[in-house]
């Protein structure tokens, strides 16, 4: 994928802040990065406004701190005055061989513009790069935006666990990617 190639790997701005990917070619002032402590207030604002079941504001700081295997990812805009918002997250776990995505999240009013797409395609580039040969995940099966990204990325239905989400008894859809490596 062309994006892969243009990992960068390294500081852009003023910041210490690693960037993954700089979308500045084709989608202006989006970059995708890996989370800091400092993204954790709208991170957690978009994860409440997106899941019955959001993550306690100290699992991010578990993923990015403690989790080994984690790669938290964040995408952000800066507008043309300098000011920067996150717009959606990824945490993937990257165990082994296995990626497997903990969860995903656009802001409502940044939604069908490409950013979870771009944001899972650093996510198994990178878990390609670092070994993983596929990638597995859980979606509700009332989910299908999710369920719609995730087949346009070339995933596919492996199975259901029944009454898997606690809130409303809903089944899971378990998904999987094979052939990682060749990303
Ligand atoms: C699912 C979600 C992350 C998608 O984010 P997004 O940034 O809007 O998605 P993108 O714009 O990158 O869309 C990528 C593809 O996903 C599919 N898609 C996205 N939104 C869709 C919708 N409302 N209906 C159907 N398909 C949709 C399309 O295939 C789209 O490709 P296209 O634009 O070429 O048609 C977002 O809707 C969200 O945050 N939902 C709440 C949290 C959630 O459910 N996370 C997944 C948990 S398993």
């Amino acid at each position: 994928m062309s994006m892969t190639s243009s990992l960068l790997h390294q500081s852009i701005c003023t910041t210490k802040i690693p960037y993954l990917v700089n979308f500045r070619m084709d989608q202006p002032d989006l970059q995708i990065r890996i989370m800091q402590d400092e993204d954790i207030k709208q991170v957690t604002e978009i994860d409440r406004s997106s899941f019955t079941l959001p993550w306690p504001p100290r699992s991010f700081l578990f993923e990015i701190h403690e989790n080994a295997y984690s790669l938290p990812l964040v995408a952000e805009f800066t507008s043309d005055d300098g000011c920067k918002e996150i717009s959606g997250f990824l945490v993937v776990w990257i165990i082994i061989d296995e990626a497997h995505i903990g969860t995903i999240a656009v802001a409502e009013k940044h939604r069908k513009k490409g950013i979870a797409e771009k944001l899972m395609k650093v996510g198994l580039s990178t878990a390609a790069q670092k070994g993983a040969l596929s990638a597995l995940l859980e979606v509700r099966r009332s989910n299908t935006p999710a369920i719609t990204m995730y087949e346009k990325l070339g995933f596919v239905v492996d199975g259901v666990r029944p009454k898997y989400y606690k809130d409303n008894n809903e089944d899971a859809i378990l998904m999987s990617l094979p052939n990682l490596d060749q990303y």
